[in-house]
């Protein structure tokens, strides 16, 4: 996965889920083709099918369980998915947090059917800890951020700076709050590979200037945006 990334979690607000999940996933996949920026999306289980026909950019699974083929009504194997083309998954969001042992699974499964692992950590130590397991990035979000105007660049820039320094260089993503370049400006100047962002893109008025002021601070050699 080429850093800095863009990784918007369309969560499953009625504005990005079905019809208007598609929509969304084009227009990132239109700012990744005009700016070369690294973006990709987290759909839910039930979008991914159609996101992925829309779109060339990477498609992530927002959950998936431990578990092969077989008897296991209602959960999620990794090779399912990824026969569906799904590139990643998103692990342990702090509103989907699962067992330390399961997540550790969950990884290892993940992996052997060939998804990229973004897996996610409500403080640096955690991610830390959570690092161990071998995910490919760790998301660390303060989760009273999740969802507000007031950014983790802004109100906690010593979670990143903590973050990178416990979990690794090119390793960490940070999210909550995000709001717009000047968030991921800071972001990226202490040390992080890049965002993961949510409310800051599915609740814009114009997401696709929304996108293009969040990926600003990445100096893509395409088109600068023109907002
Ligand atoms: O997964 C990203 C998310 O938890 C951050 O949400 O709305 O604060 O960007 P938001």
């Amino acid at each position: 996965m080429k850093l800095p990334l863009l990784l918007t979690n369309f969560k499953v607000y009625e504005k990005s889920t079905g019809l208007s999940a598609v929509s969304l996933a084009k227009i990132h996949d239109e700012v990744a083709k005009e700016t070369g920026a690294s973006i990709a999306i987290a759909v839910n289980t039930a979008d991914l099918k159609e996101v992925i026909a829309a779109v060339s950019i990477p498609v992530f699974c927002q959950h998936i369980d431990p578990v092969d083929f077989g008897a296991k009504t209602g959960w999620i194997p990794p090779k399912l998915v990824k026969n569906l083309g799904v590139t990643g998954t998103l692990l342990n969001h702090s509103e989907h947090q699962i067992p330390d042992d399961v997540l550790q699974k969950s990884i290892e499964a993940a992996h052997a059917a060939g998804l990229f692992v973004v897996a996610c950590a409500n403080t640096p130590e955690k991610g830390a800890q959570i690092m161990k397991f071998g995910p490919d990035l760790i998301a660390v979000e303060p989760p009273e951020l999740i969802g507000g105007d007031i950014s983790v660049s802004k109100a906690k820039p010593d979670v990143i700076k903590n973050s990178v320094s416990l979990i690794g260089n090119d390793k960490v993503l940070v999210g909550a709050g995000v709001k717009n370049g000047e968030d991921v400006r800071i972001a990226l100047e202490l040390g992080a590979k890049g965002i993961l962002v949510a409310s800051g893109v599915t609740n814009a008025a114009d997401p696709k200037k929304a996108i293009l002021d969040l990926i600003a601070p990445f100096n893509t050699p395409g088109k600068a945006p023109n907002n």
